[in-house]
């Protein structure tokens, strides 16, 4: 299995001293529990500052979290980021707890579609595979032939040597992954409302006023914002863009706090950030990550059924790994 560069990242250093001061009790309580409980926090890259500095384990966009999970011996995984990324590291490692700190920490694509709609399209289109971004839940990721994230859309695609296939739920991802293969896309239209929300015409008088910025995006974005784009990467594609080539301004059009994260850690680059920021991804705080390791809730169960289909459909991806 190819593995991606997995981030361990222990940085409070990077917080002003009063600050620091503050988050330390928390800091310290949580890092205690995780000893106690043998538990390892994984982290999305859309943490804000004081968990992916304070407490992450291991930091990573989906593709990283989902490998990370697969080569964990923790007894216990917590899951910084939203419900699918815990599920699917459930999913890939049934014998650890998986624990989410806030059930409501959920996902705009995830919510946009259920199995039946995938049996439906499996109807329609009859010998098509399913591609599902790993965006969906486990009874989705169930019916599906093979997963994808971000970093690896159009690899999966393209190993599927299909003529055709059906890409849900992420429309604007799956025109994307259609611009980059002769495979036909037979698309889902569901949007994420954190990318939805950059605009074509709104960037395009921002680069008119800053020509010079090399603009970054994540494929979430609606295609006229991704054809004005100098880079279009998942997040861990935009962090290490960024890390390469440092630019002395850049504009990133993802989630707020990952610029902020990446700000922290490299401050020779100037971050201009249109600030979208995802209200699932901040219901999880360092409190409620303390009180989930305390009381060891929200468990992921999954019907172990569904759990053993979409397993198949996630190993599949992780076979391909990061193109
Ligand atoms: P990445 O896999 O690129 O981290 O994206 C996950 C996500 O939810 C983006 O909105
Ligand atoms: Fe879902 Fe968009 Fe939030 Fe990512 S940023 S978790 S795709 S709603």
């Amino acid at each position: 299995m190819a593995v991606a560069t997995l981030e361990i990242t222990r940085k409070p250093s990077v917080f002003p001293p009063e600050e620091r001061a503050a988050l330390q009790p928390l800091i310290r309580e949580i890092e205690e529990l995780k000893r106690e409980r043998n538990a390892l926090i994984t982290a999305h890259n859309y943490m804000t500052p004081d968990i992916y500095y304070g407490v992450a384990d291991l930091v990573g966009d989906s593709l990283a979290l989902a490998q990370m999970a697969a080569r964990s011996d923790a007894e216990v995984i917590l899951m910084a980021g939203v419900h699918f990324m815990a599920e699917t590291s459930k999913i890939i490692n049934p014998d650890a707890t998986v624990l989410i700190p806030d059930l409501r920490a959920g996902c705009s694509l995830a919510e946009g579609i259920t199995a039946s709609d995938v049996r439906r399209l499996k109807q329609m289109h009859p010998g098509a595979p399913v591609v599902s971004y790993v965006n969906t839940t486990a009874e989705v990721k169930a019916e599906s032939d093979i997963c994808c994230t971000s970093g690896n859309a159009v690899a999966v695609v393209e190993a599927l040597g299909a003529e055709r296939v059906i890409f849900l739920p992420d429309g604007f991802l799956g025109r994307y992954v259609a611009t980059h293969t002769d495979v036909e896309i037979i698309m889902w239209e569901g949007r994420c409302i954190v990318h939805e929300r950059f605009s074509g015409n709104e960037l395009e008088d921002l680069r008119q006023m800053l020509p010079q910025i090399p603009v970054i995006a994540h494929p979430e974005c609606s295609p006229d914002v991704l054809e004005q784009a100098d880079y279009v990467g998942s997040t861990h594609g935009i962090v290490n863009w960024v890390r390469e080539l440092r630019p002395p301004q850049v504009m990133m059009l993802t989630e707020c706090s990952m610029a902020d994260n990446v700000a922290y850690e490299l401050d020779d680059v100037e971050i201009i950030r249109p600030c979208n920021l995802c209200p699932h991804m901040k219901k999880i705080t360092l409190e409620n990550i303390r009180n989930s390791l305390r009381t060891m809730t929200h468990e992921v169960v999954l019907e172990p059924e569904i759990a053993a289909r979409a397993r198949l459909a996630v190993e599949r991806m992780l076979q391909v790994g990061r193109s």
